[in-house]
């Protein structure tokens, strides 16, 4: 049987997140809608109509300027630039929903873990099972500075405090509070059982926390846990941590290779393919014809800011591109940032002498992501490609307009992935982890390390 299509949708509590300048779009609406609540609810309503598993929400926490060394492109074009919290949108479409999950990205370089696990425990309880944290250990040298940490820890450096930082949270979440530890016992007036609530006593490098934690089990204890990375010290940290992977490949050849990579990985952690869905970034234009899809990209290209897309792009990678004679010089470059996306235009096009206007227009639709533009058939064709040739496991769906886009594919071409048995029509079970992983998985699997990061009491 060919395999499901799992669907996330990725956007940001922004107006402009990958397709920078739609805002002057007449059907984009995030330019009000960002900073409303009922534009999320709405949002979140279409895609639990089209059978989205998860509305996947990014985020920073300083301006992108790298690019011509000024934040001015990215101020002046909105590139992720005003952005609001995304945690807090959360509850509210929760209430309007009953299966869709929910990831919010959380940097490991900026909160506390002991804040980071009580928040998402918070959640999980008000969304009933449904959140997922995007772990990710960020890139911006400004978002630094906005936290008063000083000049930002290097790559590598970044992902061992962050290791770190996941025992402390899987320590909270998993092994403070015996399950049985909440016993609302009204005849002997025990509330809760207090040697069934643990200290985690943890001491380590870069954290100590005493604990217990301040939230009872919710129903997945642990949210789903995402991550975005793709260096080598990425891949190792997803192999060891994560159930879902946010991926950027400009190809099938590239998703596959990782995919693969991946997979040996995983291995070394005593973990299996099956315990991790893969999903690229994807953008797609959609419309009942081929050539009806084609004018739509006409019409979004009208509106585009290539200068801010390519704020954008400088920003992930750390290196201001305006100074290159081409970006074929990026192929051996290192940098601190994030280092899976310096040779992006090496892979898409190693023939081709990137110019700067270049990079500037490939990235102003969809920025990085593949574009997909055609009929419902003509997307499901490409995204079954996709899935056989690049082994994953779905996509993060990133439209060009907002929420447009979304509407789009949960009308046109879900209906067809469902006519060819690639997408479901009822959800599974009741907590995100289900949905993506079946019917009674609401915690973390038996394989997961989380199991083996024992405090002092239950070693
Ligand atoms: C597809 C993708 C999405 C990401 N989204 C975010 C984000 O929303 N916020 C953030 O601070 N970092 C984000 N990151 C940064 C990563 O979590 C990571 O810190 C960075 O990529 C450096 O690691 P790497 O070199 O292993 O990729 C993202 C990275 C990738 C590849």
């Amino acid at each position: 049987m060919a395999k499901r299509i799992h669907m996330n949708a990725f956007t940001q509590c922004c107006i402009g997140h990958h397709s920078i300048g739609q805002w002057k779009h007449p059907l984009d609406r995030p330019l009000d809608g960002y900073r409303d609540i009922h534009y999320w609810m709405d949002l979140a309503r279409i895609l639990e109509e089209g059978f989205f598993d998860t509305l996947f929400l990014a985020d920073v926490h300083g301006t992108y300027s790298v690019y011509r060394g000024s934040r001015d492109a990215a101020v002046r074009y909105g590139t992720q630039f005003p952005s609001n919290d995304p945690t807090l949108i959360i509850p509210a479409m929760a209430a309007v929903t009953q299966h869709l999950g929910f990831a919010s990205t959380f940097s490991t370089s900026y909160f506390p873990p002991y804040h980071t696990a009580k928040l998402f425990s918070t959640l999980d309880h008000l969304t009933r099972g449904r959140v997922a944290w995007n772990i990710v250990t960020s890139y911006l040298a400004d978002a630094n500075a906005n936290f008063g940490l000083g000049e930002m820890m290097a790559h590598d450096q970044r992902y061992d405090r962050a290791e770190e930082y996941m025992q402390v949270c899987y320590q909270l979440w998993e092994h403070s509070w015996e399950e049985d530890a909440m016993q609302r016992d009204r005849e002997r007036d025990m509330l809760i059982d207090p040697a069934k609530v643990h200290e985690i006593n943890y001491r380590g490098e870069y954290f100590n926390v005493p604990g217990p934690h301040m939230c009872e089990p919710s129903l997945q204890r642990t949210p789903v846990l995402y991550q975005a990375g793709q260096s080598g010290r990425g891949v190792a940290f997803a192999a060891r941590h994560a159930e879902g992977i946010f991926a950027i490949h400009p190809n099938t050849d590239a998703c596959r290779a990782a995919v693969r990579e991946l997979s040996a990985a995983l291995a070394l952690e005593g973990r299996s393919r099956d315990d991790i869905k893969y999903f690229p970034g994807v953008t797609v234009i959609v419309a009942p014809t081929d050539a009806e899809a084609e004018l739509k990209l006409e019409t979004c290209r009208q509106y585009r800011s290539p200068e801010g897309a390519l704020a954008l792009f400088c920003g992930w990678i750390g290196v201001d591109i305006s100074k290159l004679d081409s970006a074929q010089s990026l192929r051996d470059m290192h940098t601190d940032s994030i280092q899976g996306l310096i040779d992006y235009f090496s892979i898409v096009d190693p023939e081709r002498d990137w110019t700067l206007q270049d990079v500037g227009d490939y990235l102003s639709i969809g920025s990085v992501m593949p574009k997909i533009v055609g009929s419902p058939q003509t997307v499901a064709n490409e995204l079954e490609r996709w899935m056989d040739e690049g082994e994953c496991d779905g996509f993060n769906l990133v439209p060009v307009t907002q929420p447009q886009g979304f509407r789009d594919f949960a009308d046109l071409v879900v209906p067809e992935l469902q006519r060819r048995g690639r997408m479901r029509s009822a959800y599974d079970g009741e907590t995100l982890r289900e949905s993506y992983f079946g019917r009674g998985q609401a915690r973390l699997n038996e394989r997961h390390v989380a199991h083996r990061c024992l405090p002092e009491w239950k070693r």
